[in-house]
């Protein structure tokens, strides 16, 4: 095995046991982690880190690391580090539930940052100097090139910066992988940077491999497991109606020539709503497609495994444990149509406007103007981060937000006379979609905008109140172009905390 995986000889000698590997960090490092969804996320090595961690704080001793990943990651490094209360500092995207609570008691600071931005940064020292990269591969190649697995996020730039490198080199992977990426030097200085190359979603610029100075290698660990895959929910009959209403949109711009027959580069967000609308254009009538996305979730695949889609590229996956079987087992012939990139490249404004995509993101809540809120839940509480959602909206051909009107039973509208915080202004929002309807805002002032959110996508039960409020604000001294009260325009949140309801 060690041959197979592992095949320079000086590189084998390196191979070591997880705790062993643990060992070389300790209190107040800094991490570059791979991750970017629980795929390519290390496991062994974040657990033994872990223990280790718990250990220490059970003889009273201080024990955190700082943790920079590619985005959210797996129950095996968040989960397993928080647990313990084992990360001082964390960015640039976290979906844990453990990590979540962590960063929203304020044990764990956390930076939300845009994802495409990490890379350059990092490397420019804005966050300090890394100790040490964690990083799950595939094999190590003769001359050294480290192949990915299932996510390549920021570990290019975690190997060149990092003091020191752990590597777990992963058998569970096809050894068929190597192929499936596209490295490219994106987080050079600004002054020393050259233009993207990609003209086209389905473009190769780069290596399809990791390089790293092999003295900086100071551990492999060797392990064979899948990753902790995501579960989607079976698609529900909102999304189903979100898809819907989609589908008719873009039949429609197609037929008046506003968009192209074949649909520009497509971008999906990440959870359950994106997934079944990506779903939905299996059984449409869109050919020869292609996506320029963040992530690659089940739909995706789906598309490609249908004929309709014919190519993705990505930064990583993060797929169901059946999904991820296929996708192992059919490697060698997918990999000609799955790319995965750095995330500085695959979230590249540069490229995303250069290629003209259609971005489909969620959303947690919008105003009536189309104000987005993807990431604070009442304005406090951080679900996730906003993670490439603001590299694709504010750079797409045409930007979409969706969401169900509701959440919670109803007891939430998700369409709210202004969002508790802001993550998308009204300008990188060109399309809004609920179960309700769509809300095709382009060409529209604040006030024609706020009339067709009420109409198209606000819940019945909520549109009267929406409309009140939407008249008294417009008819109030203070008017204005934007018309808003604001001893009231935050008052449906202070209600949903104060008795469990935005409803009056
Ligand atoms: N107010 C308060 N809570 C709300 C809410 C609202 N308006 N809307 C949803 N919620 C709650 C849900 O009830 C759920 O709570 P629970 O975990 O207690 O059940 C939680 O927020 C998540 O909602 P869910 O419907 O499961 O989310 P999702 O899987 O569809 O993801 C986002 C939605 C917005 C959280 C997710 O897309 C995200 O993190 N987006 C930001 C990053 C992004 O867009 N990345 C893509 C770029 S490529």
């Amino acid at each position: 095995m060690e041959q197979d995986r592992v095949r320079p000889l000086a590189l084998q000698r390196k191979i070591c046991n997880a705790e062993d590997a643990a060992a070389l960090i300790h209190n107040g490092m800094t991490i570059g982690s791979g991750g970017f969804t629980p795929s390519g996320t290390p496991k062994a090595v974040p657990r033994a880190l872990a223990a280790r961690i718990e250990e220490a704080h059970a003889v009273g001793q201080p024990f955190s690391v700082r943790l920079f990943t590619g985005a959210s990651t797996s129950p095996d490094l968040d989960g397993a580090l928080a647990r313990v209360n084992g990360v001082s500092f964390r960015m640039p995207y976290n979906g844990d539930a453990t990590m979540r609570g962590r960063i929203n008691a304020g044990d764990t600071a956390y930076v939300d940052l845009h994802l495409s931005k990490v890379a350059s940064w990092v490397r420019a020292g804005f966050f300090g100097k890394i100790d040490v990269a964690i990083i799950e591969a595939a094999a190590i190649l003769e001359d050294g090139g480290i192949v990915p697995t299932l996510a390549v996020g920021n570990n290019k730039t975690w190997l060149d910066m990092a003091e020191k490198v752990i590597i777990e080199v992963n058998a569970w992977h096809n050894p068929a992988i190597h192929g499936l990426h596209d490295i490219w030097n994106g987080d050079l200085h600004p002054e020393e940077r050259l233009a993207i190359p990609i003209r086209r979603p389905d473009d190769r610029i780069g290596e399809t491999v990791f390089r790293v100075d092999p003295e900086k290698i100071a551990a492999i660990v060797l392990t064979n497991e899948p990753d902790l895959n995501v579960s989607f929910r079976d698609t529900d009959e909102s999304a189903r109606q979100i898809a819907g209403h989609l589908m008719e949109f873009f039949r429609h711009e197609t037929k008046y020539g506003c968009l192209p027959p074949a649909l520009p580069p497509l971008q999906s967000g990440v959870g359950n709503v994106a997934n079944a609308v990506m779903a939905a254009f299996v059984d449409s009538p869109f050919e020869n497609l292609f996506a320029y996305t963040e992530v690659i979730q089940d739909g995706m695949l789906a598309m490609i495994h249908s004929g309709k889609m014919r190519a993705v590229s990505g930064s990583a996956f993060s797929v169901s444990s059946s999904a991820s079987e296929i996708l192992n087992r059919d490697m060698a012939s997918l990999r000609e149509k799955l790319i995965l990139r750095p995330q500085e490249i695959s979230n590249n404004p540069e490229v995303i406007r250069r290629l003209g995509c259609v971005t489909m993101n969620t959303m947690i809540e919008a105003d009536i103007y189309g104000n987005v809120n993807s990431t604070r839940l009442m304005g406090s509480r951080v679900q996730n981060g906003i993670g490439g959602s603001g590299d694709f909206a504010r750079s797409a051909h045409v930007s979409i937000f969706m969401a169900p009107s509701t959440a919670k039973a109803g007891a939430i509208s998700s369409i709210v006379p202004m969002t508790a915080h802001v993550d998308h202004i009204n300008q990188d929002v060109q399309i809004m979609v609920t179960e309700q309807g769509l809300a095709d805002l382009r060409g529209l002032s604040a006030r024609q905008r706020a009339r067709l959110i009420i109409d198209h996508c606000a819940h019945p039960d909520y549109r009267p109140m929406l409309k009140d409020y939407l008249t008294r604000a417009t008819n109030s001294p203070g008017g204005g172009e934007t018309p808003h009260l604001l001893t009231e325009s935050l008052a449906w949140h202070q209600r949903f905390l104060d008795t469990g309801t935005m409803h009056s």
